[in-house]
């Protein structure tokens, strides 16, 4: 007889943007007249730069013909694209890594659920509280959460992310063997300087500790204190795997491109994971459409890396409009300067799903519940910088109207 994983039955809820998307679409049901703006999943809304779009009509044009098409391609990815991430990534910003280190797929969350795959069931997790909840769903898929209880699994070490550390998580006070690490943050947009940074490095060495670190937002950072790479630390590529997307910095979210590291250095149990991942994903993955990867590749062209740049710009001129806003309100705002998301304080300690249903009702604003993230994020709510500035003008002048 046939039996599910039933570690899905454990899992609270549908997955938090499904039911931010399902209140929405009730709450247009009910006012097909009001206008809404979507602040909440962090998708974007500036078109794919001209470089981008060339490149990828060239590619179709090439899978026309009898020379130019293209079949199954590397799973890893096409040394184009995997050797322009090398140099431009990372040689650039004087890194050390091989293009056979990088391994091109649909998206990091794809990658950041899916690396599970190569990890023992008994690895103890530690995750940031708040959190993105694919590292926290994934794992309780797997059976590594343990159980759900009062809003907490019992086998995940939270590390609390709140407002008297500055966001920042501290190191474990108990053995964990898995620390999934984003910077800059999603959801709280904090990000963590160099010197934050490495005693996470020291920690994964000191306990054989594999650190999973999301980048996803590295090019909207401003500070040059905060590192784009983990791997600008000594010795993280003996601990870390990272993460990296063409979503947010180019557009991609709809398209699907992204990348993820897994360093020869990095061994667990003297076995190297890039093996392991490569074996995974010969086995379960078909790589990326060609179409997509020589789009990818066009990001790395002079005239793709200017356009791409006014694109992410435009959306850091979105958080500072929205940062001011939500200030000049009179509420506490946190994030949205080396990063895509604002997390501000709801007022007056109001819970978060209560402010989200009220901004949604008589704003028609739609945003992201803290406490969707995790416990720590009750009494936050998160906005995206990702929309349209007109819209997010608008948005606030509503949000500013009701506050
Ligand atoms: C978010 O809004 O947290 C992200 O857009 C989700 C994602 O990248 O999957």
């Amino acid at each position: 007889m046939a039996r599910i994983n039933d570690n899905y039955l454990k899992l609270p809820g549908a997955y938090l943007f499904s039911t931010v998307a399902r209140k929405t679409n009730e709450f247009t049901q009910a006012h097909p007249d009001r206008e809404v703006i979507k602040m909440s999943i962090g998708d974007v809304t500036k078109p794919l730069a001209p470089a981008v779009i060339e490149a990828m009509h060239k590619a179709v044009d090439e899978m026309g013909t009898a020379e130019g098409f293209h079949g199954y391609g590397p799973e890893q990815g096409y040394a184009f694209l995997r050797d322009k991430i090398v140099e431009i990534d990372y040689k650039a910003r004087g890194i050390d890594v091989d293009a056979d280190e990088i391994f091109v797929s649909d998206g990091a969350k794809s990658d950041c659920g899916n690396i599970g795959d190569i990890f023992s069931a008994d690895n103890r997790v530690a995750v940031c509280d708040p959190v993105y909840p694919v590292y926290v769903d994934t794992n309780a898929m797997a059976g590594r959460a343990g159980e759900y209880v009062n809003e907490r699994w019992s086998n995940l070490y939270y590390m609390p992310c709140t407002e008297d550390n500055g966001f920042m998580p501290e190191l474990p006070k108990e053995n964990v063997d898995i620390i999934y690490l984003c910077f800059p943050n999603n959801p709280t947009g904090v990000a963590a300087t160099r010197e934050q940074l490495k005693p996470w490095v020291e920690y994964a060495k000191n306990n054989g500790a594999v650190i999973l670190y999301d980048s996803a937002y590295e090019a909207f950072i401003t500070d040059p204190d905060v590192p784009h790479s983990i791997y600008e630390i000594e010795g993280a590529k003996e601990v870390a795997v990272e993460f990296r997307s063409f979503s947010k910095t180019a557009g991609f979210t709809g398209t699907r491109c992204a990348y993820t590291v897994v360093p020869h250095e990095l061994k667990v149990d003297g076995v190297e994971l890039n093996g392991l991942w490569n074996r995974r994903q010969c086995t379960k993955f078909n790589g990326v459409p060609y179409v997509i990867q020589k789009a990818a590749e066009a990001v790395y062209s002079d005239e793709g890396q200017r356009q791409t740049r006014e694109a992410i710009d435009y959306y850091l001129e979105n958080a500072k409009i929205i940062r001011k806003a939500l200030s000049d309100a009179g509420l506490t705002v946190y994030g949205g300067e080396n990063a895509p998301y604002i997390w501000a304080k709801t007022p007056d300690g109001m819970k978060s799903w209560d402010f989200f249903d009220k901004v949604l009702e008589e704003t028609g604003v739609v945003t992201t519940p803290g406490s969707g993230f995790g416990p720590s994020g009750e009494g936050y709510i998160r906005l995206t910088a990702f929309s349209t500035k007109e819209n997010t003008i608008k948005a606030m002048e509503k949000i500013k109207n009701i506050l």
